[in-house]
């Protein structure tokens, strides 16, 4: 049987040089192509989830994250910044430490999920609650990374979108050929870069014989790509996409209007329904951000805009434990109390409508 090295070894023959000299890894990537049949009953199309909460710290951000310390490492750096609306800082916390480098984390105060919070800690990082949003924060790391010794591991370093690419590689492998479609959240801009760069290197290295739109979709107040303009104060429900300038804006654009894409807005209130059916009837338990690739879909085929048969892949991009108080609420909002009963047989047997 094949044992899974992470993404810099499987994929080495379609990444440069610097990054394989001194590989940090935590056995990211090969992660699930999930088949979806109810999404297909509520689309008409043909619908997979590349289930990215699969990786080692629970998010997409480890291909990246495995690239960027490598890079670093090799360069003989003894510590690390970046700005996050937590899963880039949980990463981070993660590679570092595991190479033996401080990690220092920028993030919006108040604004990230626990369960991210958590993962920094425990990494070791040297997280700051910054009085500001994550826009504010990826200044200051730039300026940071700038004027110290210290390296920059946001997806503005092109190490990092080398990894994430390598999502796209998977898909095709997976499937044989690139699907009509890849939908996917859109925050800071750095995985709809990555995919687009993967599908393109793929196709020309004749692994693909045709590349897949890409379809984005940002959280409706957070939204500045499809407003066209930044946004001062991003709000939404899925922090994880709370952002109001994406750094990699123009590489965006590119990826979808070189392939013939869209990139939309979906409400929090659709981005929650996507995470109910994911968990509900899917089986997949995504943080809200994950869920926003699935609402977009969703809308789009109640539009009548998803062609019926079309094969789409969907990231889901980080993993529900991340933030699961999402789960103990009710569509309008009320508290889920689990209900209480005594041991005994009978009793359970009632409350399950048994007996
Ligand atoms: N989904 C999740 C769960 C994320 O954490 C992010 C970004 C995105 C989607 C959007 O990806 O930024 O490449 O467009 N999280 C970053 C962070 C900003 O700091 O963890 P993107």
């Amino acid at each position: 049987a094949h044992i899974w090295q992470g993404i810099i070894k499987e994929y080495a023959e379609f990444l440069p040089e610097h990054l394989k000299t001194n590989i940090v890894t935590l056995g990211e990537g090969g992660t699930p192509l999930v088949p979806a049949p109810y999404l297909n009953e509520l689309t008409g199309a043909e619908i997979y989830l590349k289930v990215e909460g699969m990786n080692p710290t629970g998010s997409f951000k480890d291909r990246g994250m495995t690239t960027a310390i490598s890079a670093a490492a090799a360069k003989g750096a003894k510590a690390v910044v970046c700005a996050s609306t937590g899963n880039t800082s949980a990463s981070a916390a993660a590679y570092a430490t595991h190479a033996g480098m401080i990690c220092a984390v920028l993030v919006p105060d108040g604004k990230i999920a626990m369960g991210k919070l958590s993962q920094a800690i425990a990494h070791g990082a040297k997280l700051l609650q910054v009085d500001g949003n994550f826009d504010d924060c990826l200044v200051a790391a730039r300026k940071l990374a700038e004027s110290y010794p210290v390296e920059l591991v946001n997806s503005v370093n092109p190490d990092r979108i080398e990894g994430q690419k390598t999502g796209s590689f998977e898909v095709v492998d997976v499937l044989g050929d690139a699907p009509d479609i890849h939908a996917l959240p859109v925050g800071n801009a750095g995985n709809i870069t990555g995919y687009w760069k993967g599908y393109v290197e793929y196709e020309a290295a004749g692994k693909a014989t045709r590349r897949p739109q890409m379809w984005g979709f940002q959280a409706e107040g957070a939204s500045p790509i499809v407003a066209g303009h930044p946004f001062d104060e991003p709000e939404t429900i899925a922090t994880a996409i709370r952002i109001g300038n994406p750094a990699s804006w123009d590489k965006a654009l590119e990826a979808r209007d070189t392939s013939g894409g869209v990139i939309e807005a979906v409400t929090d209130e659709e981005i929650l329904a996507a995470h109910r059916i994911l968990s509900a009837k899917v089986g997949v338990f995504v943080e809200p951000a994950s869920a926003a690739g699935v609402a977009g879909v969703l809308k789009r085929a109640q539009a009548g805009l998803v062609p019926a048969g079309a094969k789409i892949v969907i990231t889901v991009t980080g993993h529900g434990l991340k933030d699961p108080a999402w789960a103990l609420r009710t569509e309008d909002g009320a508290e889920v109390q689990p209900q209480k009963v005594t041991a005994d047989v009978m009793s359970i047997a009632q409350a399950l409508g048994l007996a």
